[in-house]
């Protein structure tokens, strides 16, 4: 929730509102830390951390979980087999199947489900609706390529004890499972790098009948010489039973959270009773882990069981609308990703945990001298990893690298990567909470331009409907959205509007009549509507996990349903954790009932996933033959995400600290699949001073999404309104987001292509220098060797930068040569106006130099290549540029330009190829008659080499035409590099051709 410090009138009323309407539940004007769970406030993870001190205590712990050898089955790339939980000292068992599948892209997955709740063989409590099976959905929801069996895997070795099975390219993949106890170990060319159960900490909390205590006699009833044993034998034959099955858990198990909990005022009903699944994950070798978000901490993951510096919390993963949330925690956010990644010098392994309930995971670290990776002397560092998730399966996949950029593309190949966003989206978005009016919206968008302030979009919070009805206007303040529409076409810009998933329960509004009479929404555990209260007060949820809720929510956006929008209108989809203000942890109850009566317990972390996928699929449908990449700004999210839109990190604030943190929370987004990310520049609660705004754009430039947003509360701060000198820097900042715009683009093709992050931090570029293994605050974006370190600190005026290899890195606004050494850190010098941002020798990007209102207008303007040579220019340098027509999906089909650059050194020659080696010269390429007339102008050559001095021209050959063009040789002076100029250049971009300096 959302309000802080004095609050607007509007919203003053609303709460006044709200009290007199219900004493029961105060809404939460100061939702702190303890307003969510701790782990010990968690009956399953309580229960689950419990078992793995007990386990890790015990001198002789034995996994109570084995393999029945007969019922193992290796075929056609899958392991299929029972593991029997012993569950009492007779040695009664539970069935487990499991399924150990080998993947055709080296990825091995690992399913465990539980006999009986699959066969539905199990009672539910309270008359319960919901399904009795562990949920088996998610895959439905997440999984999208990536499945085909590797047939060609095969056992290298078995007997009575354990069998090894090669997979993956080249067999370089192993994986031993051991049958008793039950654990797999995960080698690539033969060393260990992952191990499952290695800890003993696996526990499947199985189905068992609710056995009701019953209450013992008052003394004053019992008869005259009865004691209380034989009152005992005289209980009914289920207590007997219950007796009997009571036995059989192993002592000491806390039964207290198994059939009921409760937080706050809220008691969740758990009709299934306990059944929650845990699993040690151990990275052998591996000293830091990244990934897993959403958090507000450091890159490489903190541990989690106390000592100096460290968490005593579980990092937790339950999405929730977190009010001014706490840096440097564990504590859960708006989103979860359960991927994580291992890294040491040159191996990266991952695991990708898929489930979508209530999850927490405890991070540890040993020191292991006998480890047979550390070659003798050094101890090397294990990472330990506990997961523990409330609900659904036990089903995790584990990629065995080696590089960073191995376990992006195999995720990505697994969960989808980032949707190729429309061009417009990687340019600047202007938001608050609220534009008060059609008027005010063309007001900004006038003064946007009148301070020379490139954007591309505006935004619509919630005011701007008719009582937070959701598909109306409040016609009062928004007479004619068209017009307003119509003013930000005539400049190529954009309008987002909100949509959030919460739909006012009121008389005379169709939107929830329809809801209703077609029972789309959400139900409560008894199975009727469940109502709850968000800004529109009371309200109901459309379930998106409905086929016939998607469908119904796309009929919503037709342009004659949502009167007033228009084809440059696009949608924000908030509060879709889903935020219910009077729930508990202010989302919705766990026995809540979804869609195919799961419930809300095994899908919530899924919940914010599915809503954003129904609009955007709702947008791609808005008119027929209208067929345009949507976008849709999210902040609930899951693995999976990325193939729908855009995500930002909540509600931080206009602090140092916020800004300081948002560049660790972009960087793991990144590393996580998850890359088109940013964070409201400027902070959305309180009002920042003109210098934290000042360097928020600065570093929100580099967002690879860039949004400016505040509260209802906050002054207005729309960028011009900064004074001088803060305007002029601002606008730099914009400008050079905007002048950069087709290297973004470039980047964002490659996380389409491959999952490739869009900023990426130095474990991932350089995954061989362990001094840059924890660095959070620099970062190369895309493909450019550009290295950018925002500055994030008050009245800071100096950075310094970590360089990580031997190339040569220039200033670059100056193309100073900056005195770096590999490994070493060097101070810049960052007043103010000054972003710290370096090239790379070795690099080619491509920039568009002409300043302009929106990205549109910059479609057809020419381009600039900077190419970026080592110390003596003898040295290589490559890049590429990627553009299509930024709104269609015909680059699908082919109608894009991407090219490869490279810049030989020794012969003196540029040269423009394809980048996958299409043959556009004698085959028809659409795309590429529409930028025919596009062409590279300028050509900029940092660290050019001292003998082209005099030069005056250069000679251009371009589908065979020959031509010369102007060259212009600064030569180097005071510490500034060497540069060359190639003016009106002049060949087609989307074609072959070669520049010749020699
Ligand atoms: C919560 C969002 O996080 C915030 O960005 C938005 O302004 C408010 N909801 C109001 O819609």
């Amino acid at each position: 929730m959302h309000v802080s410090g004095p609050t607007s009138s509007r919203w003053t009323a609303y709460l006044g509102l709200l009290s007199a309407l219900s004493a029961a539940f105060a809404p939460a004007v100061a939702v702190k830390e303890h307003d969510f769970k701790k782990c010990h406030q968690s009956g399953f993870c309580t229960r689950n951390r419990a078992f793995a001190d007990h386990a890790l205590a015990a001198t002789s712990w034995q996994s109570p979980y084995s393999i029945a050898p007969e019922s193992a089955e290796f075929k056609d790339g899958q392991y299929h087999a029972v593991i029997l939980k012993t569950i009492n000292d007779s040695g009664d068992t539970v069935r487990l199947p499991i399924t150990v599948s080998f993947l055709e892209s080296g990825t091995a997955r690992v399913t465990v489900d539980e006999e009986k709740r699959q066969k539905r063989e199990i009672e539910l409590r309270h008359d319960s609706k919901a399904r009795k099976e562990r949920y088996n959905e998610a895959e439905q929801w997440v999984i999208v390529g990536g499945t085909a069996l590797d047939t060609a895997a095969k056992v290298d070795y078995e007997d009575k004890t354990q069998l090894t099975v090669k997979y993956g390219p080249s067999s370089k993949f192993e994986a031993t499972i051991k049958l008793s106890p039950f654990s797999i170990d995960f080698k690539r060319d033969g060393a260990t790098q992952i191990k499952f159960n290695d800890q003993g900490l696996l526990n499947v909390e199985h189905w068992r009948p609710k056995i009701e205590k019953p209450a013992p006699a008052p003394e004053s009833e019992k008869q005259e010489g009865e004691s209380s044993e034989s009152a005992e034998s005289a209980e009914s034959t289920e207590s007997a039973k219950a007796e009997e099955t009571k036995e059989e858990e192993p002592k000491g198990e806390d039964e207290s959270t198994w059939w009921e909990e409760t937080f706050g005022s809220n008691t969740d009903s758990k009709p299934r009773g306990p059944e929650s699944v845990a699993l040690d994950i151990s990275f052998v070798g591996y000293e830091h882990v990244y990934g897993i978000p959403s958090h507000a901490g450091p890159l490489s993951l903190k541990q989690t069981r106390g000592g100096d510096g460290n968490y005593q919390e579980p990092y937790r993963l339950y999405n929730a609308d977190v009010f001014e949330y706490i840096l440097d925690s564990p504590m859960t956010l708006y989103g979860a990703i359960p991927f994580m990644q291992a890294h040491r010098k040159d191996s990266s392994v991952g695991v990708f945990w898929l489930n979508a309930a209530e999850t927490w995971i405890d991070i540890t670290k040993s020191k292991d001298s006998k480890n047979p990776l550390s070659l003798g002397t050094k101890s090397k560092t294990n990472t330990h990893t506990h997961w523990i998730s409330e609900s659904g399966l036990l089903d995790v996949f584990v990629f065995l690298g080696p590089t960073p950029k191995d376990l992006t593309a195999k995720y990505g190949e697994l969960t989808g990567t980032t949707a190729m966003p429309e061009e417009f989206a990687l340019g600047y978005h202007q938001c608050r909470w609220n534009y008060v009016s059609d008027e005010d919206v063309k007001d900004v968008d006038r003064k946007m331009d009148k301070f020379g302030m490139p954007y591309d979009v505006i935004w619509l919070d919630i005011e701007y409907t008719d009582e937070k009805k959701y598909f109306t206007w409040d016609k009062h303040m928004f007479a004619d959205p068209i017009g307003m529409g119509k003013q930000l076409d005539s400049h190529g810009r954009k309008l987002v509007t909100i949509i959030d998933p919460h739909i006012k329960n009121t008389d005379n509004y169709p939107v929830v009549a329809e809801l209703k009479s077609k029972d789309l929404a959400v139900k409560n555990k008894e199975g009727n509507i469940f109502e709850g209260w968000c800004w529109p007060g009371s309200s109901h949820w459309v379930d998106a996990f409905g086929p016939a809720a998607r469908e119904w929510w796309a009929s919503l956006f037709k342009y004659d349903r949502f009167k007033g929008t228009m084809e440059n209108t696009w949608i924000w989809n908030d509060m879709n954790e889903p935020s219910v203000f009077n729930g508990p942890e202010t989302t919705m109850p766990k026995d809540n009932l979804h869609h195919g009566n799961w419930e809300h317990r095994d899908v919530h972390n899924l919940n914010g996933m599915t809503f954003q996928n129904a609009t955007y699929h709702a947008l791609q449908t808005r008119k027929p033959g209208e067929l345009r990449r949507p976008f849709v700004l999210t902040r609930a999210f899951f693995a999976g995400s990325q193939r729908v839109g855009a995500m930002w990190t909540g509600d931080n604030q206009a602090a140092w600290d916020h800004l300081q943190a948002s560049i660790p929370m972009v960087l793991s987004q990144g590393i996580s699949g998850f890359p088109f990310a940013g964070a409201d520049v400027g902070g959305f609660f309180g009002n920042p001073g003109k210098d934290l705004l000042t360097r928020w754009y600065q570093a929100g430039a580099f967002y690879p999404f860039f949004r400016g947003h505040a509260h209802i509360d906050a002054r207005r701060r729309e960028p011009y309104l900064a004074g001088e000198p803060y305007t002029t820097i601002i606008a730099a900042a914009l400008r050079l987001r905007y002048s950069l715009l087709p290297s973004w683009y470039t980047a964002f093709r490659h996380a389409h292509i491959d999952g490739t992050p869009i900023i990426k931090p130095m474990f991932y570029t350089h995954p061989a220098d362990e001094a840059g293994f924890a660095l959070d605050d620099q970062f190369f974006v895309g493909t450019t060797g550009l290295l950018a370190k925002p500055v994030t600190e008050e009245g800071k005026e100096s950075v310094d930068v970590w360089i990580p290899d031997d190339e040569t890195y220039y200033d670059y606004f100056t193309y100073q040569v900056v005195p770096t050494a590999k490994g070493k850190s060097v101070t810049l010098r960052a007043p103010l106006e000054k972003i710290p941002l370096l090239m790379r020798g070795g690099h080619i990007f491509a920039r568009r130099d002409t300043p302009r209102r929106s990205s549109a207008l910059m479609k057809w303007d020419p381009y600039t290549l900077v190419v970026v040579l080592g110390k003596n220019g003898a040295a290589k340098a490559e890049g590429d540029l990627y553009a299509d027509d930024g709104e269609s999906y015909e680059f699908e089909k082919g109608e894009y330009v991407h090219r490869r650059f490279e810049f030989d050194g020794a012969r003196g020659v540029l040269e423009s190829s394809d980048f996958e080696g299409r043959d556009c010269a004698t085959k028809k390429c659409a795309w590429m008659d529409q930028m025919r007339e596009v062409t590279i102008d300028t050509v900029v050559i940092v660290g050019a080499p001292a003998k082209w001095a005099g030069k005056k021209t250069v000679h251009v050959e371009n589908q065979g035409r020959n031509w010369d063009a102007r060259i212009e040789y600064t030569p180097a002076a005071e510490g500034r590099a060497a540069f060359a100029v190639v003016r009106k250049m002049g060949a087609r971009v989307g074609t072959d051709w070669t520049v010749d300096f020699s």
